[in-house]
């Protein structure tokens, strides 16, 4: 038998310790939030990603009485980005939500297994890391890459 044990790192900065683009984006996230299309969970999500040249795109989550046709902001922000610069990597992605009270999450919000998988495909696109800022009232995450979200996952490489 052999353990194997996976470690992921990371970081938690106050709003105080953010750098001016990493306010930005920040920023532009929380803008999004306002922009979200949430009549059935009341749950808004708002994430902006950072191109290599400094572009920030953002999306929010866009729901759809058919549940499952709706689309988390992670994945609209990307696909967007990706649509309109194909040839630009991403190198940042920051994500909040407010509640169903309206009101910004004190934790980080976490994003789910799907999102993660194409943010996956994005950094093995972009060829390089993508750096991932999850925040809260609580503090902001800050955790280098999207494999560390996503250990022992699918890749072209099974294929
Ligand atoms: N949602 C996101 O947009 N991103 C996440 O990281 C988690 C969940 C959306 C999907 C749905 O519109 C609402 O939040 C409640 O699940």
């Amino acid at each position: 038998m052999k353990e194997t044990a996976i470690h992921i790192s990371l970081l938690t900065k106050q709003e105080d310790e953010l750098s001016t683009q990493e306010m930005r984006l920040l920023n532009e996230a929380r803008l999004a939030t306002y922009r979200s299309y949430a009549p059935y969970s009341h749950f808004s999500v708002g994430a902006a990603v950072e191109l290599a040249d400094g572009t920030i795109v953002s999306g929010s989550n866009q729901e759809n009485a058919a549940y499952p046709s709706g689309l988390c902001a992670e994945r609209t922000a990307v696909f967007y980005a990706n649509s309109r610069y194909p040839d630009v990597p991403i190198r940042r992605i920051c994500i909040v939500a407010r509640g169903t009270d309206g009101k910004p999450l004190h934790r980080p919000i976490a994003p789910c297994g799907a999102c993660r998988q194409v943010l996956l495909e994005a950094e093995l696109r972009a060829g390089h890391p993508i750096e991932v800022m999850l925040h809260g009232t609580e503090g902001t995450y800050f955790i280098q890459s999207i494999r560390d979200l996503l250990p022992l996952s699918f890749d072209e490489s099974f294929l």
